[in-house]
């Protein structure tokens, strides 16, 4: 491993040069991480918990997607994800077919607003996740153990069995090293095994009894929409201050639906020369998508800024303005991932 301070004096990377894969991990069945590192040994700047946007090129065709970092940025001179194969998924796949050690791939600087306030710290720091939703709680705990904070983690995170928690054996050899740090792994189906004496399934009940004074803790939470809409509420229920609630969603959240139904309208391009048809709550990235339009929509969720465009005539709807400055936002520009069209409308790719 490299010396820790001698990474710090390294010069910070820009997002300017191709990463390549230095090392591949097995996490679970269908989930690796891969360590990224660049040519020239160079500095990661970021908060933990923020994400990636990778970018890869498929029979031609560019692609954009958003990863969480799973590595902590007090290990600056690599960064990791941790990717699971979506069956039918294009980017996952490829990378998993792919992105073998000593292969390189593009990706942006790391970004997001769903980090750690690493200046802020309560005296408890929950971490709720399911799913692959784990990486960026991977990520906060690194570095909150790393950089020796005392505080107590909660480290509280869903998963179908035993075998597909991901980071399983660091989580376990964490909590037996660490005092301050508890897990409490919530598996839906039972193994049969010793070692799973886990709680099935998260309620309200079981999480009052693991956080039971909320009165001095921050929340962070990620997985699929069910789940974070569920532990919201019971977050909130058992008297968690909503501005102590941070969450994110890999997918779209009760975004614009992507299909063609109800009323229709004409959504104009014209530096392209074309025009495509949207329906009422499908979103714009979509329809521009269908029409062939030049636009790049990495994290469909209203959080990387990849999808924005400027409505240069007619209104629309929207669920997220993230990214946006509140100059861009007077100035006509919207996320097209997170919009939808009232009416006929131009716009500015
Ligand atoms: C901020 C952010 C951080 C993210 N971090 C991670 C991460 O750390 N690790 C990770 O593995 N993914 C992460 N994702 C999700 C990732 O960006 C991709 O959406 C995912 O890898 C699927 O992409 P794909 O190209 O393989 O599938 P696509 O070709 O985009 O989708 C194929 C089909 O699979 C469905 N689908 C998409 N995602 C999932 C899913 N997760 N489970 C089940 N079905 C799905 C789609 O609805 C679609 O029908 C993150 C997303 C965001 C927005
Ligand atoms: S695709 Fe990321 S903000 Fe729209």
């Amino acid at each position: 491993m490299n010396d820790i301070n001698e990474d710090m004096a390294l010069p910070k990377w820009g997002g300017d040069t191709l990463l390549r894969c230095i090392e591949r991990r097995k996490e679970t069945p269908d989930t690796d991480t891969f360590v990224l590192a660049p040519e020239n040994p160079a500095r990661f700047d970021y908060h933990p918990g923020q994400f990636i946007l990778v970018g890869v090129e498929i029979e031609g065709e560019k692609h954009q997607r958003a990863y969480s970092l799973s590595s902590s940025p007090s290990r600056p001179s690599s960064l990791a994800i941790t990717v699971k194969r979506v069956d039918g998924g294009l980017v996952s796949i490829w990378l998993h077919d792919h992105l073998h050690k000593g292969n390189t791939v593009d990706a942006s600087l790391p970004m997001g607003q769903f980090y750690l306030r690493e200046d802020a710290l309560p005296k408890e720091v929950v971490l709720l996740s399911a799913g692959c939703g784990i990486t960026p709680m991977m990520s906060m705990s690194r570095w909150l153990l790393d950089t020796g904070h005392d505080r107590k983690i909660q480290f509280i995170h869903s998963a179908r069995d035993l075998v597909n928690v991901i980071f399983r054996e660091e989580l376990q050899d964490i909590a037996q090293k660490h005092p301050n740090f508890m897990l409490e792994l919530v598996l839906e189906r039972d193994d049969g095994s010793k070692e799973n004496a886990a709680p099935r399934q998260l309620t309200k009940e079981c999480l009052a009894k693991l956080v039971p004074d909320t009165s001095a803790v921050q929340a962070y939470l990620c997985g699929p929409q069910a789940y974070m809409t569920c532990v919201e509420n019971w977050l909130l229920e058992i008297g968690l201050p909503r501005d102590c609630l941070f969450k994110e969603s890999f997918t779209a959240v009760n975004g614009p639906t992507s299909c063609l139904e109800g009323e229709t309208w004409k959504l104009t391009a014209p530096t392209f020369g074309k025009s495509v048809e949207i329906g009422q709550g499908q979103s714009l990235l979509d329809a521009m998508e269908k029409g062939q339009l030049p636009i790049i929509g990495a994290c469909r969720s209203g959080v990387c800024g990849s999808c924005k465009c400027k409505v240069t005539s007619g209104n629309v709807i929207s669920t997220s303005e993230a990214t946006l400055t509140p100059e861009q936002i007077k100035d006509g520009y919207v996320l097209a991932c997170s919009s939808t069209a009232t009416g006929d409308l131009s716009v500015e790719l």
